[in-house]
């Protein structure tokens, strides 16, 4: 997507569209202020005739508008002057797009951008307005035959600003959007994608194209045989049910010469049917989301990549496919992990840390000076923070509180939940170093304790994104998360943010 930005009046530029905005009680936004004077009152003539209202992310689009160069107005309202923020700028700006999306806008122009928008700045704005872009245009219609319906053919998109200081800092946070949304793209796609396509071997050749268009990123990877040498018999225990090969993919980015890396690991179950401990039938299919960690991870890369960030990053994704038949893992059976810890496994369909543990195991050799695991991990992180929130774990407090913060700034939230020696004393076993369950009660911090026994030494975090990696229902689908949450940590680690 090309963006660009423009100081003079929204009423004076000849684009297909320009976006403005209404607050409650009949305020217009600076852009609507401006087309209403331009128009001789045309926008408070609609609002007094109801035809137009500031009722957050009710949006109409006015043609005509005489005085205006712009074939549409679309008219959005931003809810209450006073409680404007990001969230809502965001919300606002889907509505926008949604309205004009099957108009035949080629360019559009958006002038929301010169709302106060609780001290977001230009840059946070022009980055969102690019992931509000990205998600309006985002179609998945490889699975379907026929004709497909086109998406909007939008080309360029205009931001207005105040200053010429703001238009710089606005080009450089919609180039970060952009790099986000081809992020979340690849996240999304790779989630979407039924997991008879989409197997162990599907995401290694994925993550091997994508180095092959970038000399600063490196793909291997690794099969049963050479697993089986490290020692990584847990990860191997849950792929013994399925023909599909497992793969271990290991990503790396160089973008800083001798510096430590980040560590990015992401779990990719690329179906998750529970193993013997089988889970019910209804719903079942949505286990083929069971590996948006990795499509997260990897997402990610290639969003710091495509910006070439002065960061080393390095995702480790191990791939499985977990199924029962003959030759599956049964409960009860004792694995040996890569760190030479063993593992009663009472229940196989908690498989993500049995994979996880090996792969965090294995990333010890790049020394890293942060480690982080991205796993759709536990219906029980569902119970406790519904589908808003990624749970963040840590060994690490300031680590955790970057992660948080990150999620805050880059709207793609996150909230922190303890570990501790109490949740992990529910592991214990009678008959291994540790079982691989602990039970009902505060399951997400006891998956959490699991892999907390595997990253001693090191400087780690955990994000449990089983609430918010793809929704249900009748807008099914992966959502990208959590790439912008992940890249705006490297970010703010580059000094690359305002
Ligand atoms: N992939 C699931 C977790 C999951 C379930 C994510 C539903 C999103 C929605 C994971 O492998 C799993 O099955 N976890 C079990 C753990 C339990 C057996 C301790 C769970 O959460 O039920
Ligand atoms: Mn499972
Ligand atoms: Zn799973």
């Amino acid at each position: 997507m090309e963006y660009f930005t423009t100081m003079s009046n929204v009423s004076r530029r000849a684009v297909d569209c320009v976006i403005v905005g209404i607050y409650e009680r009949g305020k217009l936004a600076a852009g609507a202020a401006e087309i209403d004077t331009a128009s001789k009152g045309a926008l408070k003539r609609h609002l007094k005739n109801g035809d137009v209202s500031g009722h957050l992310g009710r949006c109409v689009v006015l043609t005509d508008v005489s005085g205006v160069r712009a074939a549409r107005v679309a008219v959005v309202g931003l809810g209450k002057f006073s409680a404007f923020d990001v969230r809502k700028y965001r919300r606002a700006l889907a509505a926008a797009l949604q309205a004009i999306s099957r108009s035949k806008s080629r360019q559009i122009l958006n002038s929301l951008t010169l709302e106060k928008t609780g001290g977001a700045g230009s840059y946070y704005l022009a980055r969102h307005t690019a992931q509000a872009v990205g998600d309006a245009l985002y179609r998945f219609t490889e699975m379907k035959s026929g004709k497909k319906p086109p998406a909007m053919p939008l080309k360029k998109v205009g931001m207005a600003v105040a200053g010429r200081g703001d238009a710089a800092k606005a080009l450089r946070g919609a180039n970060h959007g952009d790099a986000i949304v081809s992020g979340m793209t690849i996240a999304k796609d790779l989630g979407n994608l039924p997991a008879n396509v989409c197997t162990p071997s599907y995401i290694a050749r994925a993550a091997q194209k994508l180095a092959r268009g970038n000399k600063n990123l490196q793909t291997r990877v690794l099969n049963e045989t050479e697993m089986k040498r490290l020692g990584m018999h847990s990860l191997l225990s849950v792929t013994a049910g399925t023909k599909e090969p497992a793969k271990l993919i290991v990503m790396q980015y160089k973008g800083k010469a001798g510096q430590k890396p980040v560590v990015l690991v992401g779990k990719g179950v690329t179906f998750d049917s529970g193993g013997i401990s089988l889970k019910p039938g209804p719903g079942m299919d949505e286990m083929k989301y069971d590996m948006c960690g990795a499509a997260g991870v990897i997402g990610t890369i290639a969003a710091v990549a495509k910006l070439k960030l002065p960061i080393n990053l390095n995702v480790v994704v191990p791939a499985v496919e977990n199924l029962p038949s003959g030759r599956a893992t049964k409960p009860g059976d004792v694995v040996k992990s890569m760190s030479g810890q063993t593992i009663e496994i009472l229940n196989t369909d908690a498989e993500g840390r049995l994979i996880l543990c090996d792969a965090l195991t294995y990333s010890r050799r790049f020394k890293p000076d942060a480690i982080i695991d991205v796993a759709t991990l536990t219906g029980a992180c569902v119970i406790a923070l519904g589908h808003h929130r990624t749970a963040v774990m840590s060994n690490d407090d300031g680590l955790s509180a970057d992660i948080v913060a990150a999620g805050l700034s880059s709207e793609d939230r996150g909230w922190p939940m303890p570990l501790g020696d109490e949740w992990a004393a529910q592991l214990k076993s009678n008959f291994a170093d540790m079982a691989n369950v602990g039970g009902r009660d505060g399951g997400a911090i006891t998956a959490g304790c699991f892999l907390g026994k595997f990253t001693d030494g090191m400087n780690w975090a955990h994000l449990d994104i089983a609430g918010t990696a793809w929704k249900s229902g009748k807008l099914k689908g992966a959502t990208g998360r959590p790439v912008p949450m992940l890249t705006e940590y490297v970010l703010g680690r580059c000094g690359a943010l305002p």
